[in-house]
């Protein structure tokens, strides 16, 4: 059975919206878990946006099941993640204008700096992953630099708007997930899930973990709205 992460940056946005203390992404870890998360996945940007290094220390210390790292490729964040030793790292491509993380990592580029923070991490015993694009080049220059596993962005076969473009990504995705498996990389897929579009992918059975965020946040307001609307206006009177 494959594994669920699930990502809990977009609780700490709503908290960011006024700067407070609630929602706590801490606290949507611990209801995760109990749902039967198998993982917490936080982004730590560089503009902290989101989440907060006081959220990443505290998770770390709270979380029973496995904290995944998404993070740049930069001194800064490799030094955190040596400090804080999340069970695995997720190097991702980083631009501060972006509304999310848009497209894969370009692994030919920089890879020289991107082999020492890949190589920093490992000898730290952390897990490396590297979110890439269904691209078989992508695959092979990411086995080359040596990492644990691949995250296949899957933002094209969430994003596209009809059946055929769909399956044309999905092809992709399956092509590439086949070659990741046949160089014995642990094979990871996420970005734009959801509870409609999961059926198609998780026909592929190489995919041994989905990292999941904003659907489960959204999906959460519309199951709980209902509910926090009765207990407040029960309280008023
Ligand atoms: N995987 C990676 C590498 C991401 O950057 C994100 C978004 O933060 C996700 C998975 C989760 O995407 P979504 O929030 O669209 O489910």
């Amino acid at each position: 059975m494959a594994k669920l992460g699930v990502n809990v940056d977009h609780i700490a946005t709503v908290r960011q919206a006024r700067m407070g203390i609630e929602p706590d992404p801490v606290h949507a870890a611990v209801l995760a878990e109990l749902a039967g998360a198998d993982g917490i996945t936080v982004h730590l940007r560089e503009d902290r946006r989101h989440i907060q290094d006081r959220d990443l220390k505290i998770l770390r210390e709270t979380i029973k099941t496995r904290l995944n790292l998404e993070m740049a490729a930069t001194k800064e964040m490799v030094q955190i993640a040596l400090n804080i030793k999340p069970d695995c790292c997720t190097i991702v491509p980083e631009k501060r204008e972006e509304l999310t993380t848009e497209g894969g990592l370009d692994v030919k580029t920089n890879s020289a700096f991107l082999a020492k923070c890949v190589n920093a991490l490992q000898d730290a015993n952390i897990k490396v992953s590297l979110f890439i694009d269904p691209d078989l080049d992508a695959v092979k220059k990411s086995h080359m630099l040596g990492v644990d596993a691949v995250e296949f962005n899957t933002a094209r076969f969430s994003e596209a708007k009809t059946e055929k473009l769909e399956d044309e990504e999905l092809v992709n995705i399956i092509n590439a997930v086949k070659m990741g498996s046949k160089l014995n990389l642990e094979i990871i897929a996420g970005h734009g899930l959801n509870y409609i579009n999961i059926q198609k992918i998780r026909s592929i059975k190489e995919i041994v973990e989905y990292n999941i965020g904003h659907s489960i946040v959204s999906r959460a307001l519309y199951v709980g709205f209902e509910r926090a609307v009765r207990e407040m206006k029960s309280l008023i009177g």
